[in-house]
């Protein structure tokens, strides 16, 4: 692994201006309930040379009241641990400002409103604070204390297969090395945005990687900067290109929370609307984003048909009969707040030939909104496809329009549209593309079209 402290220094300060939320437990006062701990500099000087891991349970039964967990927790014949059920293991990543993360006790409530098990949230705050070089240096002993937990619950009848790992950024490559230390057979890994930045160039025993578990799922949302841009499980979700998110600033001017973990946050955000299970977020296999964006990629053939969804359901939903996968780019576009669905359609536009280069505005309206959709025409070319994220389902599609935005002089005055076909994919159910042939767009008069449809049950 190779490190660059000038960047490392950087990332420090930007996050130290960031400042924390509340922590997992705010509503009980309660001795009897556990929290996870919280570090300050001076504390952390202290602690340094100890990583004091602690674990904290969480059930249906003790939603709003995490209970510390440990080896001796499971001989109490009180323990809420249940051996028959399986085991999310939470892991957070770095901890800048040695603060509590405010998202732990949200996807706890998820895991659970979305399957009976056991919650264990893994608590490394002492060693995943401050520096981010030394925590880089930790987080394998913290997999290492992590793997003698996982052995005891072992020895107390709990399967290998029974136990999936979420992981946050960094805390994805300490579950994968969980997973190194038990040969690939804990069940599953789920990493959320992979931590990018000290690993990509990691050989694979270093970081998160397909041979880790039985199943390992990612979904990556800043690739570019706190992410890893490369896959790293059987299926790796890339969220609208897996780098810049929908709603997050672009500009430093912006809050620090936008401009610095925004994108990087998202993966967890969409995750999590995922375990709620409102709409569907499945993925289409591809191998550039910039291919998806031309309509390359429609369906999921190599999956017998079936796409990969992000969420808890076995090998994300790929049927049993394909083989599984490895490091297999699925894309997805999303929306820009929950329940981040969108669906996928696919506009294709025919001309003929142009003498000049022009460029058309597309907008689909539904009943309540537009979204619009530019495309720049060339001269050698007369078929064009482009894929838009819409919020709506192209049945609930009442118009479109097309608007020749060709501004200089020396554009094309006039478009013969031999057609325009917009529809969705992956399909749900055999409809039709809707298309329209034959038409003029001239400059300054927009070109529109209603759809007559329904949305219904065929
Ligand atoms: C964590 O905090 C709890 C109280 O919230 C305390 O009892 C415990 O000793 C702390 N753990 C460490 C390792 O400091
Ligand atoms: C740490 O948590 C305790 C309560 O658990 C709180 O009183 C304290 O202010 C927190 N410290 C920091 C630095 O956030
Ligand atoms: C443990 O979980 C199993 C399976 O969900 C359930 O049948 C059993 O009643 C649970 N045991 C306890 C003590 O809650
Ligand atoms: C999930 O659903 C719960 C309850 O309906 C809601 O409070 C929470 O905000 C939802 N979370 C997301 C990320 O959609």
């Amino acid at each position: 692994m190779s490190s660059g402290g000038g960047t490392v220094l950087l990332w420090v300060l930007l996050l130290l201006v960031w400042s924390p939320a509340e922590g997992l437990d705010e509503s009980h006062e309660d001795d009897e309930c556990a929290d996870l701990n919280n570090t300050t500099w001076t504390e952390y000087r202290q602690h340094r040379a100890k990583l004091q891991v602690q674990y904290l349970l969480l059930t249906r039964r003790t939603l709003d009241c995490a209970q510390k967990f440990n080896l001796e927790s499971l001989t109490k014949h009180n323990s809420d641990f249940n051996i028959s059920r399986p085991t999310k293991v939470i892991v957070h990543g770095y901890r800048a400002l040695g603060s509590k993360p405010s998202w732990v006790k949200e996807l706890g409530r998820a895991l659970l409103r979305a399957q009976d098990a056991n919650v264990v949230v893994v608590d490394w705050v002492y060693g995943a604070s401050f520096a981010y070089n030394l925590v880089v240096e930790n987080y394998k002993e913290v997999a290492l204390q992590i793997s003698v937990l996982i052995n005891q619950l072992q020895k107390h009848g709990c399967r290998l297969e029974s136990f999936h790992f979420i992981g946050v950024s960094l805390g994805a490559h300490v579950a994968g090395f969980v997973g190194t230390l038990f040969e690939g057979k804990i069940g599953r890994i789920t990493g959320l945005d992979p931590a990018g930045p000290m690993f990509k160039g990691a050989d694979t025993f270093d970081r998160l990687d397909p041979s880790d578990a039985q199943f390992v799922d990612a979904i990556h949302t800043d690739s570019d900067y706190f992410g890893i841009s490369i896959p790293v499980g059987h299926v790796d979700f890339f969220l609208n290109g897996g780098k810049d998110q929908t709603g997050c600033a672009r500009s430093r001017f912006a809050s620090m929370y936008g401009y610095v973990i925004c994108d990087h946050m998202r993966a967890l955000h969409v995750y999590m609307s995922a375990l709620n299970g409102s709409c569907p977020l499945v993925g289409i296999p591809c191998s550039t984003y910039e291919d998806f964006l031309k309509g390359t990629c429609v369906d999921c053939d190599v999956f017998k048909g079936t796409c990969p969804a992000i969420g808890l359901s076995k090998n994300s939903g790929i049927l049993d009969s394909s083989p599984i996968p490895q490091e297999q780019k699925v894309f997805l576009l999303t929306t820009s707040s929950p329940p981040f669905c969108a669906h996928h359609i696919l506009l294709q536009l025919e001309v003929s030939p142009l003498d000049k280069r022009a460029e058309v505005e597309v907008t689909l309206r539904t009943e309540n909104l537009g979204t619009e959709q530019r495309l720049r025409l060339q001269t050698d070319a007369t078929v064009y496809r482009t894929v838009l994220a819409h919020p709506a389902a192209l049945c609930e599609i009442s118009s479109i329009t097309l608007k020749n935005t060709g501004a200089w002089f020396s554009r094309q005055g006039q478009i013969h549209v031999r057609s325009v076909c917009v529809s969705e994919f992956p399909s749900v159910r055999t409809e039709d593309p809707l298309c329209v042939n034959n038409f003029i767009v001239r400059r300054g008069a927009p070109w529109s079209h209603d759809f007559v449809q329904v949305c219904g049950v065929f």
